[in-house]
């Protein structure tokens, strides 16, 4: 395992605190805001020391490419659960949205974790 992949699944280890927590707001929202911020410093570390675009685009593999999008979903996610988290927090709405959503990250950052082991 290199240490990026270590990080990644200390990330997701993190995530799955946060979502034991998940009824607990006051833990639960500050572990998922540090995932977030943590997993948008892999990715920012990636493109500054690897050109991971740059290298996505001379070297087109299909898992790469996978990996990729499950990537570029996931940060998306983060956003959507921020903006559902704090309408939930702030007024009791969107419960549902939030859950659903939640799903679907959960499918996209394990889809990203998994699949960073066959991009070489
Ligand atoms: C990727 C990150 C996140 C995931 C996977 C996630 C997931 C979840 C899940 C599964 C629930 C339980 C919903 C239910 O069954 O009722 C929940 C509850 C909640 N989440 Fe998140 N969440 C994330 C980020 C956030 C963020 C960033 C915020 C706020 C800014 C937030 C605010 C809340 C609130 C307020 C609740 C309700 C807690 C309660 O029951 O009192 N979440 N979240």
């Amino acid at each position: 395992m290199t240490p990026v992949q270590a990080y990644s699944t200390a990330v997701l280890a993190l995530i799955a605190a946060g979502l034991a927590f998940r009824r607990r707001r006051q833990i639960h929202i500050p572990i998922m805001l540090l995932a977030f911020a943590l997993d948008l410093g892999s990715v920012i570390y990636l493109q500054l020391q690897r050109h991971a675009i740059q290298k996505a685009a001379s070297e087109p593999t299909a898992i790469l490419m996978v990996h990729i999008a499950f990537a570029i979903a996931s940060i998306g996610l983060y956003t959507a659960m921020t903006v559902t988290g704090t309408r939930l927090a702030r007024r009791g709405a969107g419960r549902p949205v939030h859950r659903r959503l939640a799903a679907i990250f959960l499918f996209c950052r394990v889809g990203t974790w998994a699949t960073s082991f066959f991009v070489g």
